[in-house]
């Protein structure tokens, strides 16, 4: 039987694979990989088995994936050299004898203008690594996670309102929990070799939805307002957030706006079998309060 290692195993995505894995294969088909395997420490207890590793250590890395038919590699953040550690996770896997990787770009339309920092040529970058490598691979494309909404808004929109740039682009978010149960699809299934899914959620919303769906939430009117890039940046920072970071965040909701992530698949439902969450049914499970939650 194929034995699969998921890489960030102290992380959301690669934790939330792994127990993914564990409802599909046997534990003792299952590795995970951390820097610190204490930070997975649950998962042990669930028997999978947690070796340690760190991207920039190549020789470590080789040992760490000895044995392995299948890696999913997490891709790590940004802000630190990503070309560096993607591609010895990607040689090391290839020294050790594994056949197939599969890896989470962020969705990148190719006549985009977008460029997201410290993502889009990264994940270009591991894209070729990997069909250069001679090893079968599979392309899970990330939308930005339902997750980051909240980021996205401020910190207090039923309060506040939502406030960002100006721009009527939508979204089609998707949840980590799903995007995970994807990916222990694709590595426990066969005839995903070389292939490429855009894991899109449905429906996609401009942040005005947003507002729209947290003031049908909240029972009360959750204004939509457009400010500025640089007041957009001052009331991240205002919220506790490092301005670079603040900056960082603005990128992406520059995407959104401009519909860089609008597209729709379907390839997420195909690979859940079922509808993946909505944006009002995650915010209502984020936002709701008691009383609006037992009328629904
Ligand atoms: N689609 C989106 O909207 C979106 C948003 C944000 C980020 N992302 C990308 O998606 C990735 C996964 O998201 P997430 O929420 O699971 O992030 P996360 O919880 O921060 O997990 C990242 C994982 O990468 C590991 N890592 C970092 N540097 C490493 C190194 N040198 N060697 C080995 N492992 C290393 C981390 O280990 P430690 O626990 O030791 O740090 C952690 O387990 C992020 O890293 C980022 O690239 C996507």
């Amino acid at each position: 039987m194929t034995r699969i290692l998921v890489t960030g195993a102290s992380g959301n995505i690669g934790r939330l694979t792994l127990k993914h894995l564990l409802k599909r294969v046997p534990a003792n088909y299952i590795v995970g990989l951390a820097r610190d395997p204490g930070k997975a420490a649950d998962l042990a207890a669930d028997g999978i088995e947690i070796r340690k590793g760190d991207y920039f250590d190549y020789e470590g890395l080789v040992r760490a994936f000895e044995g392995i038919d299948k890696v999913m590699l997490v891709s790590t953040h940004a802000f630190t050299d990503r070309n560096t550690q993607h591609e010895n996770a990607i040689n090391a896997a290839k020294q050790s004898g594994v056949t197939h990787i599969v890896y989470m770009p962020i969705i990148h339309n190719a006549d985009s203008a977008i460029k997201l920092p410290q993502v889009t040529d990264e994940d270009l970058f591991v894209e070729e690594k990997l069909k250069a490598s001679g090893l079968t691979y599979t392309l899970v494309r990330h939308p930005p996670f339902l997750e980051n909404i909240q980021g996205y808004v401020g910190g207090d929109p039923l309060q506040k309102g939502v406030l960002t740039p100006a721009g009527t682009g939508k979204a089609g978010y998707a949840c980590r929990e799903e995007l995970a149960e994807a990916h222990a699809v694709v590595l426990t299934e066969a005839g995903h070799e070389n292939k490429s899914y855009s894991l899109y959620g449905d429906p996609a919303v401009s942040f005005s939805n947003i507002a729209q769906i947290l003031s049908d939430i909240s029972g009360k009117p959750v204004p939509f307002k457009t400010v500025s890039d640089q007041e957009y940046i001052a009331n991240l920072v205002s919220a506790g957030l490092p301005e670079p970071a603040a900056g960082f965040v603005l990128m992406w909701v520059h995407g959104v706006n401009a519909g860089e992530w609008e597209g729709k698949t379907g390839d997420l439902e195909k690979l859940l079998g079922r509808k993946p969450t909505t944006p009002a049914q995650f915010l209502r499970a984020n936002y709701a309060s008691p009383e609006v939650e037992t009328e629904s």
